[in-house]
């Protein structure tokens, strides 16, 4: 009979561990308990699952018998967010068609540019903080630099987040009422107004639908002046300035892309099922949150683990030294300012690191999934509404799947891909493929490039500027999950380099 807990016992859990965010603690302890198949009453009745061929199937198995959680959707979708994260079935088929390639590899190699631009903005901030010697919290810094670069991929717009420009602070606002309400115990918000939000979304929304009337204007003009509809494409790509220095690219954001796959006038257009203007607002959103609260989070961590081992961060310098050094720009404060993408290729050490933070801090501990139909999951048997809790992040830690798991040790993954030899004592070397940072199957996460490349650029700017360490009294952050798992707080101390 499969270990069932009790819904006080839960409902007990659930109250105290929202708002310390760390349900995905709570997850973890129960499978450490009841182990990697056990049976729980909320937010419906299902079971939650942290063996990976478990795992991989469920989420193998979507759209047609698991979709996302729907009391997580519904939240999503009231806050205006309706889009590729929430939709189920034939719905979901079509935004993800008609989004995700946006983001593949050939695309995602001309968005380096947009990191680039922003890495370096991000640098001259925080110079300030080097020049004072003041410690001060990196992860702000970090959720606007994630949310300009995702602006710039999906909108074209560098909305001006680290600049503390309106647009930007209307998107950041956005971002972190949804992932305040996402941590409410009880719907709370519902009973109370709150303005400033309300017109945060309001002109959010009419930035978006100013953007697509503009596409859509400078798309037929071309179109007109040539009667060479590709043509007008590429015209309008470079008719419409991304960022302040960023070179016209094809494709260069979510929305253009969307309208040119769909243009029912234009032989460039690849799907004639055109989203409604509604549609596209929804899933640029939807884009903007998934991308920035992870990436964020992720840049945070990684922050973190390269303050606190002076190794590492060498590691990454050194590497940088090689591939940097006189290849790129210098800005007006003497800050390297550009990065390309077969540099990135390139930084081997710096993969390693990105990956091994992931490892031991997945940024989505788990993913909350419900039967769309009558099923089974490892013999147990599923009823239709019923959830699946997927739990990514044990897997993870366990010393059978890592050699000394609970180690940070990027080494591992140059060691796993055959690059370095284990070490001298490590007979037995574990590495097995258990990471899902990403998430499994066909609803995986498309911005999984982009978000790798984002956290890269800026990574390597900032080694590159800076000598990182922890402030006085910094010590392992505590893990706070939101919409992504973020650390507490990381405050750290800069130096500039010579
Ligand atoms: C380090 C950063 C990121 C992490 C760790 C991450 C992780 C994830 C995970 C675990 C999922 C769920 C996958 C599943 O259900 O199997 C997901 C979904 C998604 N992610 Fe990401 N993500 C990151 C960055 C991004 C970025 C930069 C974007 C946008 C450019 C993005 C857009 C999305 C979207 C739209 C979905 C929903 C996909 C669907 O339901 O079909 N993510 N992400």
């Amino acid at each position: 009979m499969l270990p069932r807990l009790l819904l006080l016992q839960q409902l007990l859990y659930r109250l105290s561990s929202y708002d310390r965010g760390s349900l995905h603690i709570m997850v973890d302890d129960w499978a450490e308990e009841y182990g990697d198949c056990y049976r729980l009453s909320l937010p419906a009745p299902g079971i939650c699952v942290s063996d990976t061929p478990t795992i991989m199937a469920v989420l193998q198995q979507r759209p047609g018998t698991f979709s996302r959680e729907a009391g997580l959707c519904e939240m999503v979708i009231n806050f205006g967010f309706r889009g590729v994260f929430t939709a189920r079935g034939e719905e979901w088929k079509r935004y993800r068609r008609l989004t995700a390639p946006h983001f593949s590899r050939p695309n995602v190699r001309n968005m380096v540019k947009y990191a680039c631009d922003m890495a370096a903005k991000l640098c001259s901030n925080w110079a300030k903080h080097a020049d004072s010697g003041e410690a001060f919290d990196c992860m702000a810094g970090c959720a606007l630099y994630a949310l300009d670069v995702g602006c710039l991929a999906v909108m074209g717009r560098d909305v001006g987040a680290l600049d503390g420009a309106r647009a930007g602070r209307d998107a950041l606002r956005l971002k972190d009422v949804i992932s305040a309400r996402l941590c409410s115990p009880l719907p709370l918000y519902r009973l109370f107004r709150d303005d400033e939000t309300e017109a945060a979304k309001k002109r959010f929304d009419s930035l978006v639908v100013g953007l697509i009337d503009e596409y859509r204007k400078q798309q037929e003009a071309t179109a007109t002046a040539t009667g060479d509809a590709p043509a007008a494409a590429a015209a309008a790509d470079a008719a419409i300035p991304a960022a302040s220095s960023a070179v016209a690219a094809p494709n260069s954001n979510l929305l253009k892309h969307v309208l040119r796959a769909t243009d029912p006038g234009s032989a460039a257009a690849t799907d004639r099922s055109a989203l409604t203007t509604a549609e596209m607002v929804g899933n640029v959103k939807t884009y903007m949150l998934a991308g920035s609260d992870t990436v964020g989070a992720g840049l945070s961590w990684l922050l973190y683990y390269v303050a606190a081992h002076a190794d590492v961060q060498e590691g990454i310098s050194a590497e940088l030294l090689t591939e940097m050094a006189g290849a790129g720009g210098v800005n007006s404060e003497g800050l390297e300012d550009t990065l390309t993408w077969d540099q990135l290729e390139r930084l081997e050490y710096l993969d390693a690191v990105v990956q091994e933070t992931m490892r031991v801090r997945p940024l989505v501990p788990n993913i909350w999934t419900q039967a769309e139909r009558d099923t089974a999951v490892a013999g147990v048997a599923i009823a239709r509404g019923d959830s699946v809790i997927v739990n990514l992040r044990k897997p993870c830690r366990l010393d059978a799947n890592f050699t000394d798991a609970a180690a940070f040790w990027p080494e591992r993954w140059l060691i796993a891909d055959g690059k370095r030899a284990p070490p001298e004592g490590v007979a037995d070397f574990r590495h097995n493929k258990v990471v899902g940072s990403f998430g499994f199957g066909p609803r995986n996460c498309p911005g999984q490039v982009l978000a790798v490349v984002e956290i890269k650029v800026a990574i390597a700017f900032l080694v590159r500027a800076f000598t990182i360490g922890l402030a006085p009294g910094q010590g392992a952050p505590k893990e706070y999950e939101g919409l992504a798992m973020a650390p507490d707080a990381v405050r750290l101390v800069l130096q500039r380099r010579q």
